[in-house]
């Protein structure tokens, strides 16, 4: 038998990956598996998180950031974000898709929760919803998983309220902050979040904070006691230019090799070197002819009823 066709005799299909549940969530954490979170505002990069096999997909309020050019994630609303939900899930199967609910989106009344949450789920298809912040937001978790829609809580530095925490900086460094930090934790957990997002908080409390809770936790610059990790896809590809936070890491230069592609096809144009002759379509000689003797830009001027404006 030749190595061919062993090939393909013992070719084993690619294994089928489950559909990532909330319950199958729980169940990794169970298994000390760990989970493997990132961000996507896009068709191909869902593709991409498909592909790779990660567990949760979030269309994060980041994209604010990321792919509007915002300076921060207030201004990006409910409109922007279920068009960019609705892109993602086009190119997921099977991780759980979680949506971001934008500042100003959840925070004034439970109605207001749960109309944006179900605007998530029903015209952007996600799975699940993310909500910042402890107090007024555990009522609204507790809400809109009232109504039957699974929530994702966020706690330590919450972005859409970093003003009201003294900027984009670590949070529960001290035992006082900390116990801040757990409080809104184990509310939002008792509310029946799913899992909890712990961002930017020392390993040491971020460890003694998910201890204390039944769901899942997700760090992001929180250590690596946690459940899983998620990192924001621009990040982590090296997409986004500047300054990134001290939990950030780089694993490609997506960026420039974007740029190198980019700046050679300018080159090429430029030059005359693109399109060669492997770009371009070919057409018989005969046709060419043809093509030749009819066109006779009066003829078409006539064969149509309107008037015509006179080439300058
Ligand atoms: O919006 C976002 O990307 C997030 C993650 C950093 C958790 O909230």
């Amino acid at each position: 038998m030749s190595s061919g066709s062993r090939q393909q005799t013992d070719a084993q299909p690619p294994p089928v990956r489950k559909q990532v549940t909330v319950t199958r969530l729980a169940e990794m954490k169970d298994a000390g598996e760990p989970i493997v979170m990132v961000t996507a505002y896009d068709f191909p990069s869902a593709q991409v998180a498909e592909d790779v096999g990660v567990d949760i997909v979030l269309v994060g309020d980041s994209a604010a950031n990321c792919v509007l050019g915002y300076d921060s994630t207030v201004p990006v609303g409910m409109e922007e974000m279920t068009m960019l939900a609705s892109a993602v899930r086009r190119g997921l199967k099977t991780p759980l898709l979680v949506g971001d609910l934008p500042f100003g989106s959840y925070e004034s009344s439970n109605e207001l929760a749960i109309a944006s949450a179900q605007a998530m789920v029903k015209q952007a298809g996600c799975d699940a919803v993310k909500l910042e912040g402890g107090g007024a937001s555990v009522d609204r978790a507790r809400a809109i998983i009232g109504a039957g829609i699974p929530v994702m809580g966020h706690v330590g530095l919450t972005p859409q309220t970093a003003t009201a925490l003294g900027g984009m900086k670590a949070q529960g460094r001290t035992a006082e902050k900390a116990i801040k930090v757990a409080e809104d934790a184990i509310a939002l957990d008792r509310a029946g979040c799913f899992s909890i997002v712990i961002e930017a908080v020392p390993q040491a409390v971020s460890e003694m904070i998910a201890d204390r809770l039944n769901a899942p936790t997700i760090g992001i610059g929180a250590g690596n006691s946690t459940a899983g990790q998620v990192l924001v896809l621009h990040d982590l590809t090296g997409i986004n230019t500047g300054h990134v936070a001290k939990f950030v890491k780089r694993y490609s230069d997506v960026r420039s090799e974007m740029k190198r592609g980019l700046a050679a096809y300018a080159e090429e144009v430029r030059s005359g070197a693109f399109p060669g002759p492997e770009h371009v379509y070919s057409v018989e000689p005969s046709e060419l002819d043809e093509l030749r003797r009819r066109l006779n830009p009066e003829d078409i001027e006539s064969s149509y009823s309107w008037d015509w404006e006179p080439l300058p």
